[in-house]
């Protein structure tokens, strides 16, 4: 087993998101388990989406970052029953078989009802159709009152739910093939 270097991507754009709160609690167990994690928030810095997303220098930074991690988790919005804008983008324009084929990624949505439950497979079926990852289950639901995106923090229900995924995506990315 080695050290599983994970990158922490979080696409939310709001200054409060469920997400990214979520993918906190997530890359904070990861750490505890032995985990390197570096992030890539695009709350701090969006990505110039479709069609200026070619010209966007941070484009080539963050294919690097993904080129070096073993694994990924993967935290985003759902509007309208799927992924919001900048996540597709960064799907497209980031993500393809080069630097992500055969690498285990985990997913979080943040939304507001857990009826949006088949929401974040648009992702998962992108991840493993087109781009040849390994998706951990159906992805983890940041909903509603489960999270205080002010506070920073989640119930504990989520929580451990949070954990196990970290668990599960810090033993996968561990195996060495
Ligand atoms: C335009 C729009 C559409 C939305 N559509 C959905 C939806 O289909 N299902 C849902 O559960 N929540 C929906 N929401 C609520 C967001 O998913 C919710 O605010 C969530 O916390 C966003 O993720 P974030 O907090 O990580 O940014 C929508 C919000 C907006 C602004």
């Amino acid at each position: 087993m080695n050290t599983p270097n994970i990158v922490a991507i979080s696409t939310s754009l709001a200054d409060a998101s469920r997400s990214r709160v979520a993918a906190s609690v997530v890359a904070d167990e990861l750490k505890t388990l032995g985990a390197e994690v570096s992030t890539i928030d695009l709350h701090a810095s969006p990505l110039a989406g479709y069609p200026h997303a070619d010209e966007d220098p941070a484009i080539e930074t963050y294919q690097e970052q993904v080129r070096a991690a073993d694994g990924l988790l993967l935290a985003f919005p759902i509007y309208n029953w799927g992924e919001s804008g900048q996540t597709r983008d960064f799907l497209a324009y980031v993500l393809d078989k080069e630097t992500m084929q055969n690498k285990v990624a985990l997913l979080v949505a943040g939304c507001s009802t857990k009826s949006s439950f088949l929401a974040p497979m648009s992702v998962g079926r992108t991840l493993q159709a087109e781009i040849g990852a390994v998706v951990i289950g159906p992805g983890i639901l940041a909903c509603g009152d489960d999270v205080d995106r002010e506070q920073g923090t989640v119930v504990d229900g989520l929580k451990q739910r949070l954990q196990h995924g970290a668990k599960l995506l810090h033993a996968f990315s561990s195996v060495e093939i």
